[in-house]
């Protein structure tokens, strides 16, 4: 089972992600953890870019899609594979929507994405108002460059909502206690995913 934990900056998913592979767990699941960007040497130039922003959008459209590529053939595979319940924090619904808000077509980044990254079973939209994503991350949005952050995650925000419809996809309102929220992502993940429900 794939599931994926998407949202804005500020909206808990490494929390959520941790608390959820641990509940798995207590029911005797086998589960692997892993986020993107990864660890791997994509990732890690990813990375080091976000703190010096000198890639272009398309060339970070290629970094993330190099990085991706690595972690389904390496991991994300192979563990669905054996068996196991794989949690991801963040996947190619990011790259939509933070790529797309760089002026990207998201439908574009979804097909190339898909041609060898295996769909989610169940993807967790976790939700919050701009507004608290930025209290949550230290920034109050009135400089210069947080003024272009909060543009930048608005857009992401809208991008994220606009797969609410999809029939894997859930949203989640990210205001709630952080108990409250990992109830809510129970609740979505113990419904028929994907594949169960096509029947
Ligand atoms: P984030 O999960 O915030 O990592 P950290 O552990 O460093 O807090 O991800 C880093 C940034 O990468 C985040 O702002 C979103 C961005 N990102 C993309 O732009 N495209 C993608 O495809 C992915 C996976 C992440």
């Amino acid at each position: 089972m794939l599931i994926v934990l998407e949202g804005t900056d500020g909206t808990g998913k490494s929390t959520q992600c941790r608390l959820l592979g641990e509940w798995f767990e207590s029911t005797g699941r086998e589960v692997v953890l892993s986020r993107e960007p990864t660890d791997g040497p994509w990732g890690r130039r990813l990375r080091e870019s976000a703190a010096t922003g000198r890639l272009s959008p398309e060339e970070e459209l290629d970094c993330f899609l190099e990085d991706r590529r690595e972690h389904v053939g390496q991991l994300i595979r192979p563990a669905l594979d054996a068996g196991k319940v794989v949690i991801l924090d963040r996947y190619y619904f990011s790259t939509m929507a933070y790529q797309g808000s760089r002026g990207l077509d998201p439908a574009a980044i979804r097909r190339r994405n898909e041609a060898f990254a295996p769909l989610p079973d169940h993807l967790i939209l976790l939700d919050l108002p701009i507004d608290d994503a930025l209290r949550r991350i230290g920034a109050r949005g009135d400089t210069a460059n947080e003024f272009e952050q909060r543009e930048a995650l608005t857009k992401c925000r809208e991008i994220f909502l606009s797969l609410r419809d999809e029939p894997f996809a859930t949203v989640i309102d990210s205001r709630g206690s952080v108990e409250e929220v990992q109830q809510a992502i129970r609740a979505a993940v113990a419904k028929p995913g994907r594949e169960e429900g096509a029947a």
